[in-house]
Parts: structure tokens; sequence; C-alpha cells
């Protein structure tokens, strides 16, 4: 038995799926039963829980011998994981695979990756065989935040000037989630992991104006115009600031290297923008 944890996550969902479709036994930790039903996933195939919730962690761990650990960021994100990984080690299950970010460090400056290295700590020291999953920018960010707006405004306003990064498809995390979490090997390794192509937002506007038929351009904007805007759109000043973290490391240090682990792992090429695009087209077009 697999527990899925983020399972309505942007990758976690991808994990669900692909684990029913190879006909794995899983089970799904959602927060509401509003969560199962948007995964279509039946009560036996659901733990409704909490990471702050110890029984309910327990309850889900039970008879489990693979977990797959994801959790959103947030200061609460190494402390919320550790308990799942804690939890995870006193079920007795055989390993970890768990969601981190690329150049996660517990020393990082940047936010996201500091958490996230904090995150990765506590599952190895609770001596469970693990494997960190660390990818750059999700493509699926385009799809899931705040489409309607792009879709009307038509203008991609980030703070990573010509900064370029590797986005990746979360169905090919997933599928390498699922190799760690059904195949041995994979114990010990931390996998980078990029998508086909370094793009800077100019690029990607460029796809999403071939995608549409439309018009879309990117326009670079400071560190301060961005922690504003996001201040206006119901961000915390703190989060805010989290998040211009991560765009300083992209300006900064970049996260444009290619890799090919997707297709190493998995035998398939890595999916494309261009691709997600195409499937989604409708989805800009306001
Ligand atoms: N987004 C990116 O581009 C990106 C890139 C690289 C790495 N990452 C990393 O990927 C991870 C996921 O990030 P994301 O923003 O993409 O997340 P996400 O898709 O929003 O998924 C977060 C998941 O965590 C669940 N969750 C939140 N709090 C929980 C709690 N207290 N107990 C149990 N489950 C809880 C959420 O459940 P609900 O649906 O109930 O809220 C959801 O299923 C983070 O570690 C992030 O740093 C993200």
């Amino acid at each position: 038995m697999i527990l899925v944890t983020g399972a309505t996550g942007s990758v976690g969902r991808e994990v669900v799926k692909q684990l029913r479709e190879g006909g794995h036994p899983f089970r799904a930790l959602v927060r509401t039963g509003e969560g199962a039903a948007k995964l279509g996933l039946s009560p036996a195939e659901t733990s409704v829980g909490d990471f702050a919730d110890a029984a309910s962690l327990a309850a889900a761990m039970k008879g489990v011998a693979a977990v797959y650990l994801s959790c959103r960021g947030g200061p609460d994100q190494p402390a919320l994981e550790g308990a799942a990984a804690q939890a995870a080690r006193t079920a007795g299950a055989g390993r970890i695979v768990k969601l981190s970010a690329m150049a996660a460090s517990d020393m990082s400056s940047t936010h996201a990756k500091r958490m996230n290295g904090m995150a990765e700590r506590r599952v190895m020291e609770t001596g469970l065989p693990y494997t960190m999953l660390r990818p750059t920018n999700f493509m699926q960010n385009f799809i899931y935040y705040n489409v309607a707006g792009l879709a009307k405004s038509r203008v991609l306003r980030h703070a990573v000037g010509d900064a370029r990064i590797a986005f990746i498809d979360t169905r090919d995390i997933a599928a390498i989630a699922v190799a760690a979490l059904t195949e041995g090997g994979h114990e010990g390794r931390a996998y980078d992991l990029s998508g086909p192509e370094a793009l800077s937002y100019h690029d990607v506007a460029a796809k999403l104006s071939k995608a549409t038929g439309l018009a879309f351009r990117y326009e670079p904007i400071s560190d301060a115009e961005l922690v504003r805007a996001l201040v206006a759109g119901g961000a915390s000043p703190a989060a805010a600031r989290g998040s211009l973290s991560l765009q300083q490391y992209y300006r900064e240090v970049g996260s444009g290297a290619v890799n090919a682990w997707t297709e190493v792992i998995t035998g398939k090429p890595a999916r494309t923008l261009d691709a997600l695009f195409a499937e989604y087209a409708a989805l800009f077009k306001a």
C-alpha cells in the first residue's frame, strides 16, 4: 500500500492518477471530502486527515509500505512534513519519496528552498530510505494560478529579468515519483528535475501567443513592484518577500540547466511547454 499525501496538489493528483492507471494499491491523504471528490476517490482509497493532526496521520499510515510526501510551502512546512515522516517511521513504512525543490538546502537564502531543505533533513533524520525529487518551476503553475487574470491581461509580469527557467510538467515529476515509490534503486537519491528547454518569460509569452493566436508579452518588473502586486493580490508581506527571494534566485543564480532524468527514469522524453499550451489553449482565451 502506498500513501499519497498532498494528493490534491499539482503533482500529487498526477501521482494518484498514475498509481491508479498502473494498478498499484494506494491511499490518498486529503484534508476534506471535497478534496477526495475532486480526485474521484472512493472512500476505500481515501484517508481524511492533516499533517497537524497526529491521530489522523497515524490512521493514514497504517499498513503503508511507501509514502509520497508533499505539502504546500510556508514556514510550518518542515514541522508538518517532519511529523508525517515520523508517523511513517512509527507505522513501519519502508520508504519516503519527498517532493522538494531544485537546490533545496537548509542554508538557502531562498525561502522555498530553505523550507524544503529543512523538511528534507527531517525526513533523513527518520532513518527511512528516501528519495528527494527536486524540480524546477512547474509548467502547470500557468494553468492553476490566476489563468483567468493572465487570459485577460495577456501580460506576464515577473521580477526575473531575462533569466531562463527549465519549466517541468508535473506529470513527468509524478512519473518519477511513481517509479521511486514502486521500484528499487532510487533510495538515498536526490534528483534535480528539469523540463526539456531553458526558457525566458519572453519565450513563454511567444509560446502562449503561438498556441492561442493572441498577442501575449512579458513585462519585467522590479522587486518592489513584485512585492506590491503580490500584497495587493492578497499575499501577506512575508509570503510576498518569500516569493521575491525565489525570483531573485532565478535572476542571480538561474534555473535553466536542462537534464534528462525524466527520460532516463521513465523511458519517455520530457513533456514540452508547447504541448501543455496546445492542450490548454482554450483557458488562455478570455
Ligand atoms: N509550484 C512550483 O512551481 C514548485 C516548484 C518546485 C518545487 N515546489 C514544491 O512543491 C511542493 C508543493 O508545492 P505547491 O505549491 O505546488 O503545492 P500544491 O500543489 O498547492 O499542493 C500542496 C498540497 O499539500 C496539501 N496540504 C497543505 N497543507 C497540509 C496539511 N497541513 N496537511 C496535509 N496536507 C496539506 C494541500 O492540500 P489542500 O488541497 O487541502 O490544501 C495540497 O494537496 C512544495 O514543497 C514546493 O516548494 C513547487
